[in-house]
């Protein structure tokens, strides 16, 4: 079922060439090793990106570099970071991190942000970091890692950070703009559907893996309470789907009070006009962003995969999910699996949202372009719902460029059938989200590895 094994060949001598030593050992992969292009930051190793690669590495049991990994990012926790004069919090992980010689001496680097362009805050790391971690004690049974007393703590930095009482009404978690996989300014400001997910997969994570002793058994008792409040929000109320659409619809505005439908006062009239053409009757999918008066009604591929792997989505909003990327497959998945968002903001919008970004044109980059890691996510949350005939279509149409275009970063384009404009060759995370899928695939017991069942807990919705 599975041939193309010259392919498989080529990624692993890739993902092997990508392998970032620290001290003689490996502690991470850098994000692409483009032989055209100036490396700028993508000689780093970036967090988010080596959750993929870390993965493979687990599932072909060398747990070794992904240790590594943990332990060393662990560290840099702790490390000086500073925004001119101001000091973000201590539970903020970096970006990225790169190796330098000082004094004869490697020493690892940190990019909290204050390096990255446009200054943006990596609030996914810390989950990523905790989802890699659960996924590194399920793929080992070292448990006696994540319980040691530097790993608990950093642990209980990352939970003071994103459960500390704010100013706030919701149990989603307010971030800044581009604080995640998309990092430049995408009108992601807010409660961006894509961190929810990760929060929500990084505090189930927590849950595993928290000790339960007194200090432990205080920040259990949070995540659990948390835990359930974000699913039951995010449930009610991200959701779309026809029934809902029509709801939003006939919408009335300015209620006050307990009794409220319309309890974030969205107006009727932002509901876009591609969404009443583009909804299927069947399927549905959660919104990009939910705030007062706003809905993003924009369909992001990561928040929506990841909520179907973490389980925020239940069971039936699962299928639908899927159900919905399989109806809408050409814009959704085309030429490149797939879509990071969709659609695109043009025109006036495109000027307004990502202050006349020229690297986020329309249907380019994070504005609608295509990108090959989101592969692994859209393979585990298919072969979740049963769906695996879906994956084997995706990887198909991907092993007919991946290769030929030299692993890109990323697919421009309405159905991604151009090659991204200023997107990178030999793409680390391209190479491993390939990987990683064909491994999945001949294996589906690694799906537990980043996989969460149903919550029992979670209040059932009533909305
Ligand atoms: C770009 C992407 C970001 C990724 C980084 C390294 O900045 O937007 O998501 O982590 O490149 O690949």
């Amino acid at each position: 079922m599975l041939a193309n094994n010259a392919l498989v060949e080529e990624a692993t001598a890739a993902l092997n060439d990508a392998v970032l030593y620290y001290q003689g050992r490996p502690i991470g992969t850098v994000a692409a090793r483009d032989p055209e292009a100036d490396a700028l930051n993508y000689d780093q190793c970036f967090v988010r990106d080596f959750v993929s690669s870390g993965l493979f590495f687990l599932m072909q049991g060398k747990p070794e570099i992904v240790r590594n990994f943990l332990v060393e990012v662990l560290q840099l926790q702790s490390h000086e970071r500073r925004m001119d004069c101001f000091q973000p919090g201590q539970g903020l992980q970096p970006a990225s991190f790169k190796v330098i010689v000082q004094e004869g001496e490697e020493r690892l680097l940190a990019d909290f942000g204050e390096q990255a362009i446009a200054r943006v805050a990596p609030i996914d790391s810390c989950f990523w970091w905790l989802i890699l971690l659960r996924a590194y004690v399920k793929a080992t049974g070292d448990l006696a890692l994540a319980h040691r007393d530097d790993f608990q703590h950093g642990i209980h930095l990352i939970l003071q950070l994103c459960l500390e009482a704010r100013f706030d009404l919701f149990p989603t978690l307010l971030v800044p703009e581009g604080s995640f996989m998309i990092d430049r300014r995408m009108g992601v400001y807010g409660y961006p559907l894509e961190i929810q997910a990760l929060f929500y997969a990084a505090l189930r994570s927590a849950r595993e893996l928290l000790r339960s002793d007194d200090v432990g058994y205080t920040y259990l008792q949070a995540v659990e309470t948390r835990l359930n409040h974000l699913a039951y929000h995010v449930r009610a109320y991200y959701w779309v789907d026809l029934k809902r659409l029509n709801e939003i619809y006939r919408y009335k505005g300015e209620e006050f009070g307990a009794t409220a439908l319309n309890r974030f006062n969205i107006y009727p009239d932002t509901i876009p006009s591609w969404l009443i053409e583009w909804l299927p009757d069947t399927g549905g999918y959660m919104a990009g962003n939910l705030g007062p008066g706003q809905i993003d009604f924009r369909f992001f591929g990561l928040g929506n995969l990841m909520a179907v792997i973490a389980s925020l989505a239940d069971e039936v909003q699962s299928n639908a999910i899927i159900a919905l990327i399989e109806q809408c497959w050409n814009d959704l998945v085309g030429h490149m699996p797939m879509k990071i968002c969709f659609p695109a903001v043009e025109g006036q919008d495109w000027r307004t949202i990502t202050g006349s970004d020229p690297k986020n044109i329309p249907w380019s980059y994070h504005n609608g372009g295509n990108w090959p890691v989101l592969l692994w996510l859209l393979t585990a949350a298919t072969l979740k719902v049963g769906k695996v005939e879906l994956a084997y279509k995706a990887l198909a149409i991907a092993e007919q460029r991946l290769s030929t275009d030299r692993w890109l970063e990323y697919y421009d384009g309405r159905h991604g059938r151009l090659t991204g404009k200023e997107a990178r060759k030999y793409q680390t995370w391209t190479i491993a989200a390939f990987l990683v899928t064909r491994t999945l695939l001949e294996n589906p017991d690694h799906l537990a590895l980043i996989s969460f069942t149903e919550d029992p807990n979670v209040i059932a919705c009533t909305i």
